[in-house]
């Protein structure tokens, strides 16, 4: 499924539209902005790594526009083991802190948990502003996976979840 969703966000909030990435002109921004931004910039996820990623057909991409500009995006996996992942969120520097990445995620559990019981992400232990947003919206932590992309830093595995496998329905 891919969707398209408007939200109004808490006063002081832009105001975003959410919609799937559509062309290779919004991927190049978005391998951009990933690209230029920690963590991956730390786990040398770079330019041409991005946009590979963005590119996969597996996977399901979604742009947070404000006034139609790419302000952020989303990369989920529905498929295979941990289905339900949350690959990458970013929202772009000028524009942090204004509940875009909330908004995202709030999309992302909402496309989630319409299939499956368990949204999973995973944060770089050392990107303590993400950790700290994700504890915010109720995810826990998991494990932790050391060296997994880098040497000397761990992806911190963490879970939401609103039901065991055997019980839940579509
Ligand atoms: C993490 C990120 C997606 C959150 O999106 P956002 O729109 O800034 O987040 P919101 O405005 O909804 O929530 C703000 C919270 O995010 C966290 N945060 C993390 N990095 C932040 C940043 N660079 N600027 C502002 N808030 C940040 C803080 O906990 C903040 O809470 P606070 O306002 O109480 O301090 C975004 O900051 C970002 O793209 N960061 C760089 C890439 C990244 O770390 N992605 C996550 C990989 S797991």
């Amino acid at each position: 499924m891919r969707d398209v969703k408007q939200y109004t966000l808490p006063a002081a909030s832009p105001i975003i539209e959410i919609k799937a990435l559509q062309n290779g002109n919004e991927a190049e921004t978005c391998a951009r902005m990933m690209a230029g931004s920690e963590p991956w910039i730390t786990l040398r996820r770079d330019y041409n790594a991005s946009l590979k990623l963005l590119a996969d057909p597996s996977r399901e991409v979604y742009l947070a526009l404000v006034g139609g500009r790419i302000a952020g995006f989303l990369i989920l996996t529905l498929h295979g083991a941990f289905a339900g992942y949350i690959q990458s969120v970013c929202v772009a520097p000028d524009w942090r802190g204004q509940g875009i990445g909330s908004q995202l995620i709030a999309f992302a559990e909402e496309r989630i948990f319409h299939e499956m019981p368990n949204v999973f992400i995973c944060v770089s232990s050392f990107n303590h502003g993400a950790q700290k947003l994700y504890e915010r919206l109720g995810y826990e932590v998991v494990g932790e996976l050391k060296n997994y992309v880098v040497w000397g830093h761990s992806e911190i595995l963490l879970r939401k979840t609103i039901a065991p496998l055997a019980e839940f329905k579509r």
